[in-house]
Formats: structure tokens, C-alpha cells, sequence
């Protein structure tokens, strides 16, 4: 072994040598990074999060992390903390340091084309995780069929409330997920809005998702419309959150279905408890294992396992899109089955 190493890095300090005077400082790191890489066969990956606030996003960190360790991947993550600009600037650096991989989840899904198109000419894959990154050229996206969990919350809510006026809580305005969403919901909707069964009677995006933010959102909702409300289609658990404990103080918590998604354990919680109507399990696991996969694939230029394609205004993105499951009090002992909780966890012991 540690001749090897040392044989190694000696043949390669030699092969570089030439190279090395004729390149500016952040290029000779990448060369010398790149080349030990190549020599010990890793693959330098880079992991970049929009924020870790939303409960589910620290287990896609661990998840991911790990299923790409296991593969022999060098993994950095880091979380841009909700900040587009943070985002960019740890593109760049990651550029700098010569990752040949990167795997990012958009807190922004529209300004990353530059940063991506730069990553591009340096060699390095990109792949979108969960949210799709527009107007950028991309290697693959991987994700659960966003529109289909759109259709599942507008399904739970119908069954409960088949008639009735209903309010449409969106997610953050500049996550694409948000309109997939709510392109599934209108799927279902707009035909029973038609037939006069449903009413719409507003709707609004949430800034970063915050539930602090869809709980005023439904407070000026339910002030405005006297409480004559029925269904609120919320896109996610923490928006959920925020509209039930609007309903809470008007005393409407359970009366009013309420969707939501990601299988957080308060909103599975809730569910339980029955003041939320449904949520959506997507295994963290299955999306983070396929996004480390992908991106070990591509790096070692075999094909990866893809099933759709996607628009995002620069082309045609392959994609890998897992199937979501609707989860009502009905079946919540899925979410044990898989090993997501434990009971003891969604009984609050
Ligand atoms: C979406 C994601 C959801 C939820 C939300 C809030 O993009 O698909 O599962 O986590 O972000 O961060």
C-alpha cells in the first residue's frame, strides 16, 4: 500500500512538473487534484443544498453523503443557507477545486445557468436533485414525479371535500417543484371547477416555503372569505403546519382538509391526529442513492439509469423520476414498514 503511494505520487509529481509552470495557481490545484484523483480511481463529488431548514433536507444530506461515500466517491457538501448568491459562489469554488461531479438542489432554479454552463467547459457533470435547475445545460436530473404528488394532493382533498370552496397554498415561487405541483393539482381540479362542484377561492406561492408565511397567508385567507373555506391545497408539511394552526385559532383545525407532503414527522403527526387530511412519502433514501449513482456513472462515462426527460428551456434533461406514495391515517404503517420512523416516533414517544 504505501509504496504504491509513494511510487504514485512521485510518477505523478514527475508527469506534472512541465505542466505546472505554464498554468495560473487555481488551475495547477484543479490539475494536481484531478490527477490524483484519476490515479486513485475516486471521484471527487460535490453535494449542494438550498437550505437545511425544511425537516427533510438533513436526512437527503446524510442519505447522500453516505450512498456516495459507499460508491468511492470524495464528497463535500455544503448548504447555501437560502441564498442564490452563496449558491453561485459554491459552484465556483467547487469548479476551482476540481470536483468532476456536482449534484445540486436549487435554492434558486433560475440563476444557476451561468455557474453551470462554467462548470460544463471544465469537464464536471451536473445533475438536479429534486428541483430542476432551468436554463442550464444539464447531465440528469433525478426526483420524484413532481406532478404526480400535485395530483395526489388535489386527490386527497377531493375525496374529503367533493364539493366546496377551496384555497391553493403553493410552495416557493422560485422553486420549479412549486408549479409541477401545482400543474398536477389542476390536473384534478380544473374539470370539477367546470362542473361548478369546486370553487377556487385564491391562492398564493409561499416565500421559502415558510410556515410562519402560510400561516398569515391563510389567516388573511380565511378573514377575507369568513372562514367559508373547505380545502386548503397545501403543497408541502411546513406550509401545512402554518395553515392548520391558522385554522387552530379560528377553531377549524380538522374541520378544514388540509394536504400536504414530504411525510415530515409533525405533518405525519398531524395526520395522525387528524387536523391533516393526507401527506406524500418520498423516500429521501431512494432519490439520495439514484442522484450518487447517477453521478458516479456519468463521471465513469457509463449510461445511467434514466426514465423520462424533462424541459427545463435549454433542452431536453434526462431524468430518473421515482414514484411518491399518498399517505392518509389509513395507511401511515407504510412510513414504519420502510423504516422512515419508528411507531414510537409517530405516537411521540
Ligand atoms: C420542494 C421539495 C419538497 C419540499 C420543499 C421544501 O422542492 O420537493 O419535498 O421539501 O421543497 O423544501
Amino acid at each position: 500500500g504505501a509504496v504504491v503511494w509513494v511510487g504514485g505520487m512521485f510518477a505523478i509529481y514527475v508527469c506534472l512538473r512541465p505542466a505546472l509552470g505554464t498554468l495560473e495557481p487555481p488551475q495547477r490545484v484543479r490539475l494536481i487534484r484531478v490527477t490524483f484523483q484519476k490515479f486513485f480511481l475516486w471521484v471527487g463529488l460535490g453535494i449542494l443544498l438550498a437550505a437545511l431548514r425544511v425537516e427533510g433536507w438533513p436526512r437527503d444530506r446524510n442519505s447522500s453523503l453516505e450512498a456516495a461515500t459507499a460508491l468511492g466517491a470524495k464528497v463535500n457538501v455544503q448548504s447555501a443557507n437560502a441564498s442564490e448568491s452563496r449558491q453561485i459562489a459554491q459552484v465556483e469554488n467547487l469548479i476551482a477545486e476540481g470536483v468532476d461531479a456536482l449534484v445540486i438542489v436549487p435554492f434558486n432554479s433560475k440563476v444557476l445557468g451561468s455557474a453551470i454552463a462554467k462548470a460544463h467547459r471544465n469537464g464536471i457533470k451536473v445533475i438536479a436533485y429534486d428541483r430542476l435547475i432551468l436554463g442550464a445545460p444539464l447531465d440528469g436530473y433525478v426526483s420524484f414525479d413532481n406532478v404526480k404528488v400535485g395530483k395526489m394532493q388535489a386527490q386527497g382533498m377531493v375525496h374529503a371535500v367533493p364539493k366546496g370552496r377551496y384555497y391553493l397554498l403553493g410552495g416557493a415561487s422560485t422553486d420549479n417543484n412549486s408549479r409541477m405541483f401545482r400543474e398536477g393539482q389542476m390536473n384534478v381540479l380544473k374539470p370539477l371547477v367546470a362542473k361548478g362542484d369546486i370553487t377556487i377561492v385564491g391562492e398564493q406561492w409561499t416565500p421559502e416555503w415558510d410556515p410562519s408565511k402560510a400561516q398569515s397567508i391563510i389567516e388573511n385567507a380565511l378573514n377575507a372569505n369568513d372562514n367559508d373555506i373547505q380545502a386548503i391545497v397545501a403543497s408541502n408539511d411546513g406550509t401545512a403546519g402554518g395553515a392548520i394552526q391558522a385554522l387552530a385559532s379560528q377553531k377549524l383545525a380538522g374541520k378544514v382538509a388540509v394536504s400536504g407532503q414530504d411525510a415530515d414527522l409533525a405533518g405525519v403527526r398531524r395526520v395522525a391526529a387528524g387536523t391533516q387530511t393526507m401527506t406524500v412519502y418520498k423516500p429521501i433514501k431512494a432519490i439520495a442513492e439514484a442522484a450518487a449513482r447517477m453521478a458516479v456513472d456519468l463521471v465513469q462515462g457509463k449510461t445511467p439509469a434514466f426514465n423520462a426527460k424533462l424541459d427545463n428551456g435549454k433542452g431536453e434533461v434526462n431524468s430518473l423520476l421515482i414514484t411518491p406514495t399518498l399517505v392518509t391515517r389509513d395507511n401511515l404503517d407504510i412510513l414504519v414498514k420502510d423504516g422512515f420512523y419508528t411507531a414510537d416516533q409517530i405516537a411521540g414517544k
